[in-house]
């Protein structure tokens, strides 16, 4: 199971987390892993980025995920994982 986390804390909600949370679920649906994602949000990781939100995968925090680069980030760090781990 890999647990996203993705930040709802002041700065990254003013940057739209609400929008990549909405994302993330389509994306998890889309691609029929429900079971083996866990979804959660996060108070302040402590990364604030300039632009977009923080996502952590596990332990590795992802800073500046947009709407537009949400897709590469889901592909590499979320689904490659979970297709490697099935291997
Ligand atoms: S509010 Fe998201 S990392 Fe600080």
């Amino acid at each position: 199971m890999l647990i996203v986390q993705v930040c709802v804390g002041s700065s990254c909600h003013l940057k739209g987390s609400a929008e990549i949370v909405e994302l993330l679920q389509k994306a998890v649906e889309e691609h029929h892993i429900e079971d083996e994602v866990t979804l959660a949000g996060s108070f302040c990781i402590g990364k604030c980025n300039r632009v977009g939100v923080t996502i952590q995968v596990e332990d590795d925090v992802h800073v500046g995920i947009t709407r537009d680069n949400f897709r590469e980030f889901f592909n590499k760090n979320i689904l490659n994982v979970i297709q490697a781990e099935r291997k």
